[in-house]
C-alpha cells in the first residue's frame, strides 16, 4: 500500500509517498481503507521531532481518518467489512490502509460526507474530553476557546454552543472571527487587533469565564488566569506560545481556580475508548442533526502532504486540512 513517510523535518519534499507493507489487524483491531486523513498541528510537531509518539505505537503520521472497514481482527463483532467509519488512530493515518483499535471507531452519521468525516475524531474527542469531562462545561456556563478558527477550535465552538454555553472565542483577523460567529460563538475576538482579556471581561460583565480552553500555553498564562471567574478552570491543551511560564499563585488562590493540562494521544487505550463512547452517546447526535459539523478548509492528494503541512503552518486554513489517498 502507499503511505506517507517522513524523510525530512522540513518541506518541500520531506514527506514522500512510498510503497510499504500493509498493516494486518490484530485482536480487537479494525483495518480501515482510508478515504481521508486529517492533518493535525501535532503531526507538524511530531515531524519536527518535538512530539514523539508514545512507546509501542507506529511512528507514521496521521491521528484520524475516515474510510471503509476492510477487515476486522479476532474478537471484533461491532464492525463488519464495508462499514462507513471514522476513527481516532494511534498514528499511521496518512496511508491507504490503517489499523485502529475497534473501540476508537465511530460510524459516519447519515448526511455527513465520508471524506469530511475525517475532520471529526481528533477534534471532537479533544473538545469533548477537555471542555466537558475535564473543564466541567455545562449549559449556562461560559467558555473562552482560543483559536476558534483551528481544526480543534471549530469543533470546540460548535460543541460548546450546542451544550448551551456562552462561547467567547478568538481568531486572527476580522473575517476569521466572523466565521466563528457563524459556528455559534456568542463573541469572536480578533486577537490581532483587540485586547482579548479586556473583551472577555467586557462581555462577561467583569466576571470572567468558567472555562478557558487554551492552545497557547506560557504566552497566554497570565491573561488566561485573569480571564477566569471564581472557581474557573484553565484547561491547557497546546503550547503554541511556549511551555514555561510564571503563575501568580495569589490570583489562583483568590479565584479558587484550577490549571489542568492534558494530551489525548498519551491517554491509555481504556481512557481513549471511554472518550469515544461518550462522544458516540452525546456528541454524535449533534453531528447527525447538524449542530456540530465538520469544517474542511481543503482536501489535498496524499502525495501533497508537504503542501498540507505548509498550509496548516501558514495560519491560513480555517478548520481542517485533509489528505485523500
Ligand atoms: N492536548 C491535546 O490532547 C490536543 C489535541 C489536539 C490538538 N491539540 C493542540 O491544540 C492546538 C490546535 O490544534 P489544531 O490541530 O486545531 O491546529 P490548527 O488547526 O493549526 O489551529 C491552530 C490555531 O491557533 C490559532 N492561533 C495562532 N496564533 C494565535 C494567537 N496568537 N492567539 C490565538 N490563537 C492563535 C489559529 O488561529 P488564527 O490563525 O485565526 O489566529 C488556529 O485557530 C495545537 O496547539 C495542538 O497541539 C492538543
Amino acid at each position: 500500500m502507499r503511505a506517507v513517510v517522513v524523510t525530512s523535518p522540513q518541506g518541500p519534499d520531506g514527506l514522500v509517498v512510498e510503497d510499504v507493507p500493509p498493516p494486518v489487524p490484530g485482536p480487537g483491531e479494525v483495518l480501515v481503507r482510508v478515504r481521508a486523513a486529517g492533518i493535525n498541528r501535532a503531526d507538524l510537531m511530531q515531524r519536527a521531532g518535538r512530539y514523539p509518539p508514545p512507546a509501542g505505537v507506529t511512528d507514521r503520521l496521521g491521528l484520524e481518518v475516515s474510510g471503509v472497514v476492510a477487515a476486522v481482527g479476532a474478537g471484533v463483532d461491532a464492525w463488519t467489512e464495508g462499514d462507513r467509519v471514522c476513527a481516532l488512530t494511534d498514528g499511521g493515518g496518512y496511508a491507504e490502509l490503517v489499523v485502529v483499535p475497534a473501540r476508537q471507531v465511530l460510524r459516519v452519521p447519515a448526511g455527513v460526507d465520508l471524506l469530511d468525516a475525517a475532520a471529526l475524531p481528533e477534534a471532537v474527542c479533544t473538545a469533548w474530553s477537555n471542555l466537558v469531562t475535564v473543564g466541567g462545561l455545562a449549559a449556562g456556563s461560559s467558555v473562552l476557546v482560543h483559536g476558534g478558527s483551528g481544526g480543534v477550535g471549530v469543533v470546540a465552538v460548535q460543541l460548546a454552543a450546542a451544550l448551551g454555553a456562552q462561547v467567547l472565542t478568538t481568531a486572527g483577523g476580522a473575517a476569521r472571527a466572523e466565521r466563528c460567529l457563524e459556528l455559534g460563538a456568542t463573541v469572536a475576538i480578533d486577537h490581532r487587533r483587540e485586547d482579548v482579556l479586556t473583551r472577555v471581561l467586557e462581555m462577561t460583565d467583569g466576571r470572567g469565564v468558567d472555562v478557558v480552553l487554551d492552545i497557547l500555553g506560557a504566552g497566554a498564562l497570565d491573561m488566561n488566569l485573569r480571564a477566569l471567574t471564581t472557581g474557573g478552570r484553565l484547561v491547557v491543551i497546546g503550547l503554541q506560545q511556549g511551555r514555561r511560564g510564571e503563575i501568580d499563585l495569589g490570583l489562583l488562590l483568590a479565584r479558587r481556580a484550577s490549571v489542568i493540562g492534558t494530551t489525548l494521544r498519551a491517554r491509555p487505550p481504556e481512557e481513549k475508548a471511554a472518550i469515544v463512547d461518550a462522544v458516540r452517546d452525546v456528541v454524535w447526535p449533534m453531528v447527525a442533526d447538524g449542530r456540530v459539523r465538520p469544517v474542511v478548509h481543503a482536501r489535498l492528494p496524499l502525495a501533497e502532504a508537504d503542501a498540507g503541512h505548509e498550509l496548516l503552518a501558514s495560519g491560513e486554513a480555517f478548520g481542517k486540512v485533509l489528505l485523500v489517498p
